[in-house]
């Protein structure tokens, strides 16, 4: 997700870009950038990399310019590279644009503006709009920006700068976010109210389908058809931490409602027309592996045991998930043709970190699936996927799990391709996974009823949580969340085992959450918690729309979703259960007892 920061005002430009990006950094990027304007022209500095590579090149206090613009880059059309950063200016270095989201006819009016003689310096789809701005502009801006907005499809914010105005920013968006802002020292514009709140608290929220300019003094605010239209100015009354909860009593509810946008941004480009795009891939050999190790801790050790049970579905090569802490101690058999994959959200987990830096040195092929950008096991590994959920600031894992759920997703069904692997169910998982932000807002809905089923476990101290197969996925995570938010004691169980001894404790109110989903199993699965039924327990079911479950009083039945997609909308409901079952026991949701968020330590 790119970033986005423009000022125009009374103080130098350049320090209020920076930090504003600083606080955008969350956002990921792989590339920063910056154009300053005055009436000596434009001044532009990108730099591939972090927002410090930028800061080195750049002597900040000698820039003295008042208005600019600058953004981070997070890759899609083209590789990170200096040339494809943003911000991009047109051949005369008169107007140069930075651009969040995608433009998905850029190919139909580059070609156009290629037959008219603009060359394009980067392989980006936000070239085209300089290029374009450049081509309708005839003296006013604004008349320009309305030709060129109303020919853009897809996902925009835009903020423009022209040295004919050097005291003045353009914006425009449609599906990106940009908020706008103003002080007595000036006006601003940014992707999120944060990296603006340091300097004003009276903030516009644009629309989609809305233009401004932004002078000194002034933000007017237009219809894409460049009709004026009347500004909704907000006053933000929480601090900087307060925005960032936006709104939300703590960070963990935040977080597990940004699940629909997170998962979102984490398939962002990577399906197209049916085909999935994951970056660097092709520079590992898939066909010489003959072992594959998932190797994670905690909640993305979940991640692993799903991604293993997908690789063991439909490929035809050994493959184990480990816990990091147990990987390094177990004298694993890693060789040249072994792929490791680790699973992170920080990048910094110390086993995890420990056993890629192991199975390196043993010649092992690595892939990392990580959270956060730059980080240990990111730089460490031959090949990094990125989850792009954003920051996650609450101990406890949520956004960054699903969204590991859904790029495990991909990667796996990217490696069968690459090893020749038919997977008959492809298309509809990719349709399943395109559809999830929305089947993830359904379970959301369903808050209020997990508030009432957390409220079963008041005089608690245990919970008995029950699934077979990928249901058992969700049994783990759900157990964990609960345990580690409201330290209610839980189990996870596979629903066939307990009979082998757990049921020994069931007794009566005994709370047990049980999974049904996976149709090879459900029934027995159903057969399983009857048992407990019958001892008293009171058990709240998770199944599907059309599962028969007669003898249940408590039933949530998820959305139709692919059976092996199941365990994200199941995982939603137990992270709202666990949340509310920990809220309702006083506890501190967001820094639960003797944990920490990233655990660098063995
Ligand atoms: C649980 C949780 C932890 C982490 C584990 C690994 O909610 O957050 O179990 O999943 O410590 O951390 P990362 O993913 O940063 O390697």
């Amino acid at each position: 997700m790119c970033g986005i920061t423009a000022f125009t005002g009374k103080d130098a430009a350049l320090p209020i870009l920076l930090s504003g990006l600083e606080k955008l950094e969350y956002r990921g990027y792989d590339s920063a950038g910056i154009t300053l304007v005055d009436d000596k022209g434009l001044f532009t500095k990108k730099a591939k990399g972090r927002l410090k590579d930028l800061e080195d090149m750049l002597d900040v206090p000698s820039f003295h310019q008042t208005t600019g613009i600058g953004h981070t880059r997070w890759a899609t059309h083209g590789v990170p590279s200096q040339l494809n950063s943003h911000p991009h200016t047109n051949a005369a270095n008169t107007i140069s644009i930075v651009h969040n989201g995608i433009i998905e006819n850029y190919e139909g009016i580059k070609a156009n503006l290629k037959a008219k003689g603009y060359e394009f310096q980067s392989e980006t789809d936000s070239e085209v709009i300089v290029h374009l701005l450049d081509y309708y502009y005839d003296g006013n801006m604004l008349e320009a920006m309305k030709k060129t907005v109303n020919q853009l499809e897809g996902s925009f914010a835009i903020c423009v700068l022209s040295t004919d105005e050097p005291d003045t920013v353009y914006v425009a968006k449609t599906a990106s976010p940009m908020v706008l802002g103003k002080s007595e020292n000036g006006t601003f514009a940014a992707s999120d109210i944060p990296a603006i709140l340091e300097y004003t608290k009276d903030v516009l929220i644009l629309e989609d389908g809305q233009m401004a300019k932004l002078t000194p003094n002034e933000i007017s605010v237009y219809t894409f058809h460049c009709e004026p239209v009347e500004a909704k100015w907000t006053h933000i009354p929480y601090d900087i931490e307060a925005a960032q909860k936006g709104g939300y009593d703590t960070f963990m509810l935040k977080e597990i409602y940004e699940q629909p946008e997170a998962i979102r941004e984490t398939l962002r480009g990577r399906i197209e027309k049916g085909e999935i795009h994951l970056e660097d891939l092709e520079k590992l050999d898939f066909t010489k592996i003959n072992r594959v190790y998932f190797v994670a801790c905690g909640t993305a050790w979940h991640a692993g045991i799903y991604a293993n049970t997908l690789f063991q579905k439909w490929i035809d090569v050994p493959s184990i998930c480990v816990a990091a802490s147990e990987f390094r101690y177990s004298d694993p058999h890693v060789d040249d043709k072994t792929l490791c994959v680790y699973i992170s959200q920080s990048g910094e987990t110390a086993d995890t970190l420990a056993a890629l830096k192991m199975s390196k040195e043993k010649g092992a092929q690595t892939i990392s699936i990580v959270n956060v950008l730059g980080s240990s096991i990111a730089r460490a590994s031959d090949v990094t996927l990125y989850t792009c959920a954003g920051p996650e600031i609450a101990v406890a894992s949520t956004k960054a799990f699903t969204t590991q759920l859904a790029l495990v997703t991909l990667l796996i069904l990217k490696i069968a391709e690459l090893r020749g692997t038919d997977v008959a169910c492809k298309a509809e998982l990719l349709e399943g996974l395109k559809q999830m932000p929305e089947v993830v807002s359904a379970m959301l809905d369903k808050h209020e009823l997990m508030k009432e089923y957390a409220g079963f476990l008041k005089n608690q101290q245990d919970a008995y949580f029950i699934g077979r197969q990928l249901d058992y996925v969700s049994v783990l995570e759900g157990a964990l969340k609960l345990k580690e938010v409201s330290y209610v004691h839980a189990d996870a169980y596979f629903a066939g085992e307990l009979k082998h001894g757990a049921i020994a404790l069931i007794e009566k109110d005994t709370v047990v959450i049980a999974m049904a989903t996976q149709p090879e199993v459900a029934a027995k699965t159903i057969s399983n918690i009857e048992e407990t039924m019958a001892r008293g327990a009171n058990v709240i079911l998770i199944t599907t729309k059309d599962q028969p479950a007669p003898k249940f009083k408590y039933v949530i039945r998820i959305p139709d979703v692919h059976p092996l997609l199941a365990v994200i909308p199941v995982t939603i409901l137990l992270q709202l259960f666990a949340y509310y079952a920990a809220v309702e026991k006083g506890r501190d949701v967001d820094k639960p007892r003797n944990l920490a968020k990233s655990v660098t330590v063995e």
